[in-house]
């Protein structure tokens, strides 16, 4: 009998495969989509949300690249009280685990965000610690391990609820990252988040984007991903931490491929806004590989990857 739920720090998700932060709403808007259900959903992880509103960047915000998306959206968000009191109630909670994505410019701002949330009925909380941090000039916290200990710290010390971080791909060395944010009291990571790009118009010789520069999401990012899971696997799994695998997830081979590397569970952000059922088709294809090769639970899966030997560190 193949299995599709996974239990990630104690919450039981009905299927392995989650929707993304930033490309899922507050868990609502899909729900006018003919024959999608949050029911089909493992988890759906809601938009960025800061302690006050936020108007987002200047347009352009998204534009397209071969394979990806590059999206400067600036964290666009109606604040945490107007989450909470305004969308949360429209959500009902035994159609899937839905997850606040907590963002913000200063240490204060994601501990008081966390202090929030910690009073509602959801399950756990995503720590985007990819934001600019305003006291040390724009800089993302997730860039420097010491700052992205130190948010940790401070979101663990006002809340009790699972605590998942998610990691930034733009850092150095991602599995030392991904070290501090354990010892700081993270009970799971997700990877990854998006990779910072920029596009430039060759006539007008300006940036693409408002804002200069963005994440780049999407296909492109898929080698980079699963590379990135495979490093902060090293490390995980010597502490028993899940790691939701993400980034140019587009099909359920794709979502394998993050499993075998060592993901628990994973999540898809861009190909969801190209394809709204994608996840139902996805865990349909996940079913068959199982099936296929015999194996009954995602957890069987995870960290399978073999990897060649005599092989060089560089290219
Ligand atoms: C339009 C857009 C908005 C996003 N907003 C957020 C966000 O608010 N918080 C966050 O942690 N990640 C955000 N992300 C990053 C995604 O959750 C995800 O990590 C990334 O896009 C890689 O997955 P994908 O290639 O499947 O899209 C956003 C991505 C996109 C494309």
């Amino acid at each position: 009998m193949v299995d599709l739920s996974v239990e990630i720090c104690g919450m039981k998700c009905s299927s392995p495969v989650a929707m993304a932060s930033g490309n899922a709403g507050y868990g609502i808007e899909y729900q006018s989509v003919s024959g999608f259900s949050n029911q089909d959903v493992g988890a759906v992880f809601l938009k960025g949300t800061t302690l006050e509103p936020k108007l987002g960047n200047k347009p352009e915000r998204v534009m397209e690249s071969a394979s990806g998306l590059l999206n400067s959206i600036g964290l666009q968000n109606p604040g945490a009280h107007e989450v909470i009191n305004r969308y949360l109630p429209k959500l009902d909670l035994s159609q899937s685990q839905f997850i606040i994505n907590v963002s913000g410019s200063s240490i204060e701002e994601y501990a008081e965000v966390v202090r929030l949330f910690d009073q509602t009925d959801l399950p756990a909380m995503e720590i985007n610690i990819s934001c600019p941090n305003v006291k040390k000039g724009g800089a993302a916290f997730g860039n420097d391990p010491e700052m992205a200990a130190r948010v940790v710290e401070a979101c663990r010390a006002n809340t009790s609820k699972p605590l998942i971080v998610k990691l930034s791909p733009n850092q150095t060395d991602i599995a030392e990252g991904a070290r501090r944010v354990i010892d700081a009291g993270a009970d799971a990571l997700s990877a990854i988040n998006t990779l910072m790009g920029m596009q430039i118009d060759a006539h007008t010789r300006k940036p693409t984007l408002g804002n200069n520069q963005g994440g780049l999401s999407g296909p492109a990012i898929k080698p980079v991903a699963l590379l990135k899971v495979h490093q902060v696997y090293q490390v995980a799994k010597q502490h028993n931490i899940p790691i939701i695998g993400l980034g140019g997830i587009t099909s359920a081979e794709d979502a394998i491929e993050f499993f075998l590397a060592g993901a628990s569970m994973v999540a898809i952000g861009t190909a969801v806004a190209k394809d709204p059922l994608l996840v139902k088709k996805v865990n349909k294809g996940i079913m068959a590989y199982m099936k296929q090769h015999g194996y009954q639970t995602i957890a069987e899966m995870t960290g399978l990857l073999e990897l060649n030997t005599d092989t060089v560190l560089c290219g």
